[in-house]
């Protein structure tokens, strides 16, 4: 066993997102087309003797403790009762806060590493679990294949999507999720569907049911999108303020990311259906 892993800690999409209710504890009940794409930050582990949990490249404007992949880390070391710890180290490509998952997927790429390199032997099941603790979206990190999500996206079936081509945008702004949640004028009474529903209606049915309060309370996404949306089907992913645009070819999305680029920072990445984490880890 090596005393070091570098794992790739991927992006998603929401392909479709709508919410179906309300829990008591405020979360809400959501019906999700999760797609993980091929654009990734990379994370390396290392082991150490000594317990502890050191990040060594520190993220702008988080603290350690309130850092995701340091609370991931000192979780799994909680629940396996373990004494060995770890330096975590992160090359940061994704946007944090835009809906793409990068914080999730960072702390599902620790719980899946540690568990490699601490020899833990705990099932995917379990460190999903675990990772639920940490956000919503963590557990289908873990799960590392495309898959229909309802509950607050824990619940997840493994589903096979097209991959085509997206161009992803950032508008230069932060989407607080909280606050999207919690808006007035958010849908939150979509009339539950089913999965094989969801898959037959394909792309040209799906849609977002926090797009409209997004684009209201951030006139910067709204404008992001009537541009993207020039060039083809244009879509928020999660609560945003990242938007992805669907394309048949590698060159048309690569040309239009070039252009977007010009404006805000932006991506062409094609859509996967399994996890370059679970193929780095060979599972
Ligand atoms: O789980 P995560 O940390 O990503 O969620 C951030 C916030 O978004 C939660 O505290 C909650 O206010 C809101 N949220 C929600 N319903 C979800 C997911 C998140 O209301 N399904």
């Amino acid at each position: 066993m090596s005393a070091s892993l570098t794992l790739p800690a991927p992006a998603k999409l929401n392909r479709m997102l709508h919410i179906v209710g309300r829990r008591d504890d405020g979360y809400h009940e959501l019906q999700t087309l999760f797609q993980i794409i091929d654009l990734s930050d990379s994370l390396t582990l290392t082991l150490r003797e000594d317990g502890n949990i050191h990040l060594s490249t520190p993220l702008d404007g988080v603290a350690c403790e309130d850092n995701l992949i340091v609370r991931a880390a000192r979780l799994l070391q909680r629940h396996a009762n373990t004494t060995q710890g770890a330096t975590l180290a992160i090359d940061k490509r994704l946007p944090m806060g835009g809906g793409l998952g990068g914080g999730s997927s960072n702390a599902a790429t620790v719980l899946a590493g540690l568990n490699k390199l601490w020899q833990l032997g705990l099932s995917s099941e379990a460190l999903a679990k675990l990772g639920l603790e940490l956000g919503a979206d963590v557990p289908v990190f873990i799960h590392g294949h495309s898959a229909w999500a309802e509950g607050v996206g824990e619940k997840l079936t493994t589903v096979t999507l097209d991959t085509p081509w997206f161009v992803i945008i950032h508008p230069a702004v932060s989407v607080s999720t909280p606050r999207v949640f919690q808006d007035p004028e958010l849908t939150r009474d979509s009339r539950p569907i089913t999965m094989a529903r969801a898959l037959q209606g394909g792309a040209s049915e799906w849609r977002n049911d926090c797009e409209a309060v997004v684009k209201k309370r951030y006139p910067q996404v709204a404008e992001a999108l009537d541009w993207l949306a020039r060039y083809a089907p244009s879509r928020l992913t999660g609560t945003g303020g990242c938007l992805f645009a669907t394309f048949e070819s590698e060159k048309a999305a690569r040309t239009v990311a070039e252009l977007a680029g010009q404006r805000w920072p932006a991506w062409a990445a094609r859509g996967l259906n399994t996890s370059p984490l679970q193929d780095a880890l060979g599972c």
